[in-house]
């Protein structure tokens, strides 16, 4: 029985649209008031049937799939909501390697990468990064999620006393990684270079660490960082960088070196952090710097030391990804990514509000996240799976619906996808005027 307030709870259940994320974020009572209130705010949902998260996929997450509602509601979707930017993670050739590594070496890696977990198979993924990077002073530590790559990496990089100086959109696994660090924690203006200088001036006095996070492409904004400019700055105050190239890896530049290697930075950045979550098709991380700091990162990254190693099967396929990435394959597909991006982008331009977006992650800002519910009910019925943020993600009612383009979408897909969304537009009254 619900030792809550019947009252909170009728005005959760009656008033459901007007509650968003952040409002169960806080409580400090013994009831756990905030987790039975938010209990009554999901069935609510379901009951009203606009539940649309947590929808359950039978199969890969390729560009047009079924998909079950959490109440059993079949719906067949146009997916740009997965960022499987290349389309490897269902390629049979990485199906196959995957399938390969778990007969050889099992499920899991049984231990701690320091201790006994590191397999030939890591060694392997290892070797395989260094070669698509291909700067000779730097190695790879590798992390079980990207997530983990900027919370271990951040924290063992910056101590109590030392600066961490990120970009205000930065996301939400490099702010944590600051706060583990115990460093001080400033902020900066969104790819906002006056801004950054000014903190620069303030931490910098030639006896503190400074590091200096950044993204390749912001996942919240979908535009690119300022990477030569902060690089520059970070040299001249004598700081160091970290760059989270999260949605550019593998994708941006000529090589699929990233957004570094695109306005040619790759060798001056210190930290480059990459997740196999996105591009790469797989799940994991790493983070590429010069040997000796790896090697420090790997004992002293906590997240990474103290945990479980990556599992095999997923590292073989990421080998086998590695390899296609830098054949002809992977040169296509980086090529047919950009061109459908910037299809799409031309059937939204000038109708919708787009932001400050200008790569594969596509944002249609549509304002209060009070729509949210309603809308990607709205798109998921309509044939639209997309990947709805809204605040704490980003800033309150500036909630976006954001769009992950793959190089494998058709045209026709790519067309009826636009459609919806300018139909929702219409209907949820955020069409440009
Ligand atoms: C910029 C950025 N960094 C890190 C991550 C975390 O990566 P992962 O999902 O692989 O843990 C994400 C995930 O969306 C991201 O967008």
């Amino acid at each position: 029985m619900s030792t809550v307030d019947e009252t909170l709870v009728k005005h959760v259940h009656d008033h459901y649209a007007e509650y968003t994320y952040d409002m169960f974020m806080m409580n400090m009572s013994p009831d756990l008031e905030e987790m039975q209130l938010f209990a009554e705010w999901a069935d609510t949902l379901k009951e009203k049937k606009i539940y649309s998260f947590e929808a359950v996929r039978p199969s890969a997450q390729k560009t047009e799939i079924d998909l079950a509602r959490d109440n059993g509601e079949p719906m067949h979707i146009i997916n740009l909501s997965s960022y499987n930017y290349l389309g490897f993670s269902y390629h049979p050739d990485v199906i196959k390697a995957a399938q390969d590594a778990v007969g050889k070496y099992g499920l899991g890696a049984s231990s701690s990468p320091v201790i006994s977990g590191t397999y030939k198979i890591h060694k392997e993924l290892e070797t395989a990064l260094e070669k698509f990077f291909d700067l000779p002073d730097r190695g790879v530590s590798l992390f079980t999620s990207g997530y983990s790559v900027n919370l271990g990496a951040i924290s063992a990089f910056i101590k109590p006393g030392n600066h961490v100086v990120m970009d205000m959109a930065s996301h939400m696994s490099i702010v944590e990684g600051a706060r583990l660090s115990g460093g001080e924690v400033h902020y900066f203006k969104h790819n906002d270079m006056a801004s950054l200088e000014e903190v620069l001036k303030k931490t910098c006095d030639g006896f503190a660490r400074v590091l200096v996070c950044v993204e390749g492409i912001y996942s919240g904004d979908g535009d690119i960082g300022n990477l030569k400019d902060v690089v520059r700055l970070a040299k001249q105050y004598g700081a160091f960088t970290l760059v989270d190239e999260a949605h550019s890896a593998m994708v941006a530049g000529e090589n699929g070196r990233g957004v570094c290697e695109e306005q040619g930075v790759l060798e001056d950045v210190d930290l480059y952090v990459m997740t196999f979550s996105k591009a790469f098709g797989g799940v994991g991380g790493a983070v590429y710097a010069k040997k000796e700091i790896c090697k420090y990162i790997n004992w002293y990254a906590r997240c990474r030391m103290f945990s479980c190693a990556l599992d095999p099967a997923v590292t073989g396929g990421m080998v086998k990804v590695i390899e296609l990435a830098m054949t002809e394959i992977g040169k296509e597909r980086r090529k047919r990514l950009k061109t459908n991006a910037a299809f799409f982008r031309s059937l939204l331009k000038g109708k919708v509000n787009l932001g400050i977006s200008e790569s594969w992650v596509v944002i249609v800002n549509f304002g209060s996240e009070s729509k949210t519910l309603e809308l990607n009910d709205y798109l998921q019925r309509t044939g639209l799976d997309t990947s709805i943020i809204q605040f704490p993600a980003v800033p309150k009612n500036d909630a976006r619906i954001r769009m992950f383009i793959t190089s494998e979408h058709t045209e026709a897909q790519l067309k009826k996808a636009a459609e919806i969304i300018l139909g929702a537009a219409k209907k949820f009254d955020f069409l440009k005027k």
